[in-house]
């Protein structure tokens, strides 16, 4: 039985069902688990482990590590069993959010790259458990993942334990398709020798000794489908602005014909943006980027984009069933890895990234908000957007001029939690422009994100404000008894508008 899925035949007495599986789980443990933006995510054991929350007697309370967000409702599921004391390093999911807003899970909100680092330095106690989502397992016992790398290599390599849950619904014919590379332990470690997209540096499967692997569950359950919505009129005029930019930055001989190689985050802005590349006039274009969206695929299947690299594939539920029905056509132009190897700061340094993320809000220095609603309440987290955006050569931040109807500015005097400082922050683009703050002074930059991409309802009241702020002296100008008054104000009235 599975032969194919599980070559080393020794390992197929270790199959067992997820309920029994979900044993091995106790009170207090350390649990990570595979699992990228909704890709390749563990489906059956986190199940069991909610059910055992749920109807036992005995506390049973995990800290639960990822790669990034889960799909199928898992996080709602632990989290109604009450089974998270602490999650990290991101989530998207409602409940979960909610828990963590009320202070009942304990959320630590991390660079997407650090996690196993960390894990590594045993900075984060000890992983008690791998839980795995694999396409096979080879003949010499390597667990070869599906949809996502993520952070599962390291996971496994870590833990005391691990459960590899073979799912028979994900193509066997994704293996071939990862690159598992693992740093070595700090000071002593190398170049990470990625100098392009396309290399190629590690192993196709996760490596680890065999007998930590502790049971085996099979699964025939697809991914659950990507959220973001289609473009918008707002989403085009974003990725309009981009690619006039990048059009004026090339006849400059700023940047070549075929632009760096390009990233994009999560969500349907950023999503939206990259597709809209593909009605632009370049070519050649390469993406090395962390969540592979529908527009990578767009981007290749239009022939705009040669590859890509990531460490997860995330698709809308139509474009899953064709990428993945034939997945052989993409073999020589996709590669998985790692997440703290596709968001690694030495890579991302060395390509000269563009890489577009999304925020919040930006305020009128080019600080930005990308996690915290009203500055205090968690959305989804910073993901890999601080990875990309301080080591990138062009970062660029995308927002809509306004959200919730015109009651919410994106542009605002100061930001209430900053997530990407004006440091880290090359551009500010909204659907009314984009706001080079290269090399720009504060007072510059103020002047040049309100004209460019603050909505007109709100132009005047941010002149007003930088006006006043500016009189009062200052490097970076601020009126602090009305920094946050757009807040204040629609948390009092509902709306930023006076
Ligand atoms: N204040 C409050 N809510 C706001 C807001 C603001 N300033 N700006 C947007 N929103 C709301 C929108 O109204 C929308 O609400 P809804 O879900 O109720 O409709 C929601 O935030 C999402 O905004 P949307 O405009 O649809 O953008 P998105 O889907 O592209 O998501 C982020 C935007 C910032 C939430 C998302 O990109 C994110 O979590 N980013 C952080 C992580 C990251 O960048 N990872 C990428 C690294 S690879």
């Amino acid at each position: 039985m599975y032969e194919d899925r599980i070559r080393y035949a020794a390992l197929r007495g270790k199959i067992t069902s997820a309920a029994a599986a979900a044993q091995l789980v106790r009170d207090g443990m350390i649990v990570g688990m595979s699992g990228f933006t909704r890709a390749g995510d563990a489906k059956a054991v986190p199940l069991e482990i909610a059910r055992r929350a749920r109807e036992e007697n005995e506390p049973l309370r995990i800290t639960l590590m990822t790669g990034a967000s889960l799909g199928h409702d898992t996080d709602r599921l632990l989290t109604e069993a009450g089974a998270l004391a602490r999650r990290l390093p991101f989530q998207v999911d409602t409940t979960l959010r909610r828990a963590i807003n009320r202070g009942d899970v304990m959320f630590v909100d991390q660079h997407l790259s650090e996690t196993v680092e960390l894990l590594r330095a045993n900075r984060l106690g000890k992983l008690d458990l791998a839980i795995i989502e694999a396409a096979a397992i080879t003949e010499t016992g390597g667990i070869v993942p599906t949809t996502s790398v993520g952070n599962s290599a390291s996971f496994a390599i870590l833990a005391e334990r691990v459960i590899v849950e073979i799912n028979l619904a994900q193509p066997a014919a994704l293996e071939g398709l990862h690159d598992i590379w693992i740093p070595e332990r700090r000071p002593q470690r190398d170049p990470l020798p990625i100098v392009g997209p396309h290399d190629r540096i590690g192993a196709a499967s996760i490596e680890i000794p065999i007998d930590k692997i502790a049971a085996i569950v099979i699964t025939n359950t697809p991914d659950s489908a990507s959220t973001v919505l289609p473009a918008d009129h707002d989403t085009a005029l974003i990725a309009g602005h981009l690619i006039e930019f990048f059009q004026h930055e090339v006849s400059r001989g700023r940047l070549p014909k075929q632009l760096p190689p390009l990233q994009a985050g999560i969500g349907t802005i950023a999503n939206a943006v990259l597709s809209g590349f593909a009605a632009s006039p370049f070519e050649a274009l390469t993406i090395y980027s962390e969540v592979l969206q529908d527009s990578t695929f767009d981007l290749l299947d239009s022939g705009k984009a040669m590859f890509a690299s990531g460490a997860s594939i995330t698709l809308s539920a139509q474009r899953q069933e064709k990428v993945f029905s034939e997945i052989e056509r993409y073999r020589d132009r996709l590669v998985l890895r790692p997440q703290e190897v596709s968001n690694h700061p030495e890579v991302i340094r060395r390509l000269g990234l563009i890489a577009i993320n999304t925020a919040l809000e930006a305020d009128i220095y080019g600080n930005v908000n990308s996690t915290h609603v009203g500055g205090t309440h968690m959305m989804n987290g910073i993901g890999g957007s601080g990875d990309f955006a301080r080591n990138a050569a062009y970062a660029v931040f995308a927002t809509k001029s306004v959200a919730k109807d015109g009651r919410i500015s994106s542009i605002v005097p100061m930001v209430p939690h900053c997530d990407h400082n004006e440091h880290d922050v090359d551009i500010v683009v909204t659907e009314r422009g984009l706001a080079n703050l290269t090399g720009l002074a504060p007072r510059e930059r103020a002047m040049s994100v309100i004209q460019n991409c603050a909505h007109p309802l709100y132009r005047d009241l941010l002149r007003d404000y930088y006006r006043d702020a500016a009189a009062l002296g200052g490097h970076t100008p601020h009126r602090l008894d009305q920094a946050f008054s757009f807040h204040t104000r629609f948390a009092a009235t509902g709306s930023m508008l006076p």
